[in-house]
């Protein structure tokens, strides 16, 4: 029996290593704050080196009339039970959502399910958004994510079309209509200040109640990439340019209550989103709803 050599040895090795390994050399694969491991080098990653990657500079004069693209229909938006937990995932903020939310219309290939939803943003008074609409940026930008068919994440970063995400941009404004829910979500944001921190949801606000005052009638449409690594190129963009305008107190609320890691490491989560890439060999159109779609329609 003595030959035998107990057989947890090498598996505690082994684990002593990982663990030692992870903490001794302490880099993060990627992050916004760092040198070592800002946008800047992300290009290793993924596919953050493509040919249509997110997010992009519109330019509203070269946009094309999108014939092929109709308006969207929201379902489950105004569910005050469907937003789930506040967390922070130690990049933004994120909301995660309970099943069923979804959008369909006309130029989405299949029916996209409500996944989450989060923000990027910088400092409290410099422009934190990742689109650009004839090179301006706004304050905040809104990333609302869906898949296509209810697919996983994992599953819709193989599939060319299997996210939906919708931007919305925040704009604040001292004359901005004071919204409850908004209020709410940016009060919240102080409760989950370390990365990994959540706070649970019970129906405090909705979704729709975030949207309740932004035209949705018009939206630009792109095909472009997840923003952070492994910026995967299966992203179905839908930017609506009509500002969200918010009082100047949300903004401070997102831009000054996070941190990236821990309150004791001090990296206040702020500049968030990745720079403009380049649009290269794409085209970016442009949908409208008319006003008056009945006298249109030939009979
Ligand atoms: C979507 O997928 C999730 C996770 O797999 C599942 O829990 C949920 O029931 C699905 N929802 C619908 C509407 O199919
Ligand atoms: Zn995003």
């Amino acid at each position: 029996m003595e030959n035998v050599s107990p057989p947890w040895k090498p598996a505690t090795h082994i684990l002593l290593l990982l663990l030692l390994g992870g903490s001794y050399v302490n880099c993060e694969e990627w992050c916004y704050d760092k040198p070592s491991c800002g946008p800047n080098t992300w290009s290793s990653l993924g596919q953050c080196n493509g040919a249509k990657q997110s997010p992009i500079n519109i330019e509203t004069k070269k946009a094309m009339p999108g014939t092929h693209l109709g308006p969207i229909d929201f379902i489950g938006y105004e569910d005050r039970m469907r937003p789930q937990a506040l967390v922070n995932t130690g990049h933004y903020a994120e909301i995660e959502m309970r099943s069923g939310a979804a959008i369909f219309g006309r130029g989405l290939p299949a029916t996209y399910y409500l996944k989450s939803f989060h923000f990027h943003w910088d400092k409290n008074n410099s422009p934190g958004s990742e689109h650009a609409v004839n090179s301006k940026r706004y304050d905040i930008e809104l990333h609302i994510v869906h898949t296509k068919n209810n697919m996983s994440a994992e599953e819709a970063r193989k599939d060319p079309e299997g996210f939906a995400v919708l931007a919305f941009f925040l704009k604040k404004d001292n004359y901005a209509p004071k919204m409850n829910a908004w209020k709410t979500l940016s009060g919240f944001l102080e409760s989950i200040p370390e990365k990994g921190n959540s706070l649970p949801l019970r129906g405090d606000f909705s979704l729709g109640g975030l949207l309740k005052t932004v035209d949705v009638s018009n939206y630009y449409r792109y095909h472009g990439s997840l923003t952070t690594p492994p910026c995967s190129e299966s992203v179905i963009w839908t930017v609506f340019p009509d500002p969200i305008e918010v009082t100047p107190k949300v903004v401070k609320w997102f831009t000054q209550s996070l941190y990236f890691t821990t309150r004791k490491e001090g990296r206040k989560m702020q500049k968030n989103f990745r720079p403009v890439q380049p649009l290269k060999n794409r085209k970016v159109f442009y949908f409208k709803e008319s006003k008056y779609p009945r006298d249109q329609t030939s009979v």
